[in-house]
């Protein structure tokens, strides 16, 4: 049977890590989109960041997230603002199942502390600055990833069983 599992959420959710779980529990391959993107298009997030602006990221990522809406068996863990634009998460709704991971800010923030990924729109920032932005942010992304059909709440890593359990 055809199976397309979404992953989304905030930066440092842990979309990479529960995602990579869930696929060898349910016998399903791991597609991370930044990665997909990079291989893509032969050119980093923060290359494309830099050289086309975030609007030149969205549209790439918008056309990465069709063509993996299209592959199968497979789970996805989305880049974090990927179901925030466009009519995307239309398309990951109508192509697949969608769990959300829902983070609290301090556990996000202290991922992305600790993360060695380089994601352009928190490079730099002082731990006040972080904060504040992902408040911001998700006050701005929670209309679009609250729409996912599981909404997995959480404060502590994740165990690979609590993602699959959400899930059923
Ligand atoms: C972004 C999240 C990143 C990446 C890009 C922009 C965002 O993916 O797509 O840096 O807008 O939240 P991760 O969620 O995998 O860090």
């Amino acid at each position: 049977m055809d199976m397309r599992i979404y992953l989304i959420g905030y930066m440092g959710s842990g979309k990479s890590t529960a995602g990579k779980g869930l696929a060898k529990n349910l016998n399903l391959t791991f597609i991370d989109m930044d990665d997909y993107i990079e291989r893509r298009n032969m050119r980093t997030i923060p290359q494309i960041f830099a050289e086309d602006g975030e609007d030149g990221f969205r549209k790439i990522e918008r056309k990465a997230l069709l063509e993996l809406s299209e592959f199968e068996d497979v789970v996805i863990g989305t880049g974090g603002g990927a179901p925030c634009f466009f009519d995307n998460m239309d398309i990951i709704q109508k192509t697949g199942k969608s769990v959300y991971l829902k983070g609290t800010p301090r556990i996000l923030a202290e991922r992305l502390r600790k993360s060695k990924v380089e994601r352009p729109l928190i490079k730099g920032k002082s731990e006040e600055e972080l904060i504040a932005f992902i408040d911001e942010t998700l006050a701005k992304r929670e209309k679009w990833y609250k729409q996912a059909g599981v909404v997995l709440e959480f404060d502590h890593d994740l165990s690979d069983d609590e993602v699959l359990k959400a899930l059923k």
